[in-house]
């Protein structure tokens, strides 16, 4: 596997189902596969503050024996120009063709955390950046989230449904909450694509004009009442995004979205999620998050296995 950026490559490269059985392996024995990564250096680019993704992602290369370094974009690095023929006489310092050219030599794998610029719909879901690093740097990249998709955190939710699942295909419930910024559809698209590819049922709930791309939820179930939605769930997912129709923009803070303990009640006893960090009791009360149904700790730790699984197959690539 030489790229990471959707499940589409997990899908093309090991399977989903080798995928999920690698998780369990590694969970079991987390040292097994520690000579595999060494003497290979893991490159972290992180352009925009990371808690779980940052240290996961190098918690699980140590796993694998990988040495890593760590960037931040701007502050310890460069400020790195993407458009092609462009006259550099503005702020930004190094061109992404050299930066990523440069990385490659250093590091036998790399991971790229970008972020929805939210302002200019085409260049946010082109990919620019993560699709730049993936053209010039010569080795296999991974996606630490990017403009539209976050695959290692919905792997790692994946991960995470399989182990708490009570029937054999659970309904799981993405709804939208209110939030007080404007935030990027990547953790809800990703999410989607993941669990259409997977053994689930899932219905998509939020209000009137935060309909995500169809490209993303094509064959889900979308609806814009939450309450219907949460009927006989066994997951409820919440995640707030910004409006992709009307790019970028708040159109509701509505707090009746907000996960509560009234809201689960109308599930089937279902599990709470969320990728973390969390606004209490915007996006989810303190009752439910505190409360025995949360199992967002559990979704944070699999980040690790989420990611030694990934780097695991990458490394097989390389040797
Ligand atoms: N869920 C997630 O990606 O967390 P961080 O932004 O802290 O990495």
């Amino acid at each position: 596997m030489n790229r990471f950026t959707s499940v589409h490559d997990l899908i093309n490269g090991p399977g989903l189902t080798q995928a999920l059985q690698d998780a369990r392996n590694v969970v079991a024995h987390p040292w097994n596969h520690e000579a595999l990564g060494k003497h290979r250096t893991l490159g972290l680019l992180f352009m925009n503050p990371s808690l779980r993704t940052r240290m996961s992602t190098q918690k699980a290369a140590n796993l694998l024996g990988m040495d890593t370094i760590v960037l931040n974009a701007g502050a310890d690095s460069w400020t790195l120009e993407t458009q092609d023929g462009v006259v550099m006489d503005g702020g930004t310092t190094e061109h992404i063709k050299e930066a990523a050219a440069v990385m490659g030599r250093y590091c036998d794998i790399l991971g790229i955390r970008t972020f929805a610029g939210l302002t200019d719909r085409e260049k946010d879901y082109n990919e620019t950046i993560l699709e730049s690093f993936v053209r010039y740097a010569g080795v296999p990249v991974v996606s630490l989230e990017s403009a539209t998709r976050h695959p290692l955190q919905s792997f790692a939710d994946l991960i995470t449904i399989e182990e708490h699942k009570a029937t054999a295909r659970p309904k799981v419930v993405l709804t939208w909450a209110p939030h007080p910024k404007p935030l990027p559809q990547a953790v809800a698209n990703s999410f989607a694509e993941w669990m259409l590819q997977a053994e689930v049922d899932l219905v998509i709930a939020n209000p009137e004009g935060y309909d995500l791309s169809s490209d993303f939820v094509k064959g889900a179930t979308v609806t814009h009442d939450q309450d219907a939605a949460l009927d006989g769930a066994h997951f409820v997912y919440a995640k707030n995004w910004s409006s992709y129709e009307q790019y970028g923009q708040i159109l509701s803070k509505d707090r009746a979205w907000t996960v509560t303990e009234d809201k689960m009640a109308l599930t089937n006893n279902a599990k709470f999620m969320h990728c973390l960090p969390v606004r209490r009791n915007m996006i989810v009360s303190d009752g439910v998050l505190d409360g025995p149904a949360s199992i967002v700790l559990d979704e944070a730790a699999h980040r690790v296995t989420a990611a030694q699984v990934v780097l695991m197959h990458m490394l097989k690539g390389l040797a």
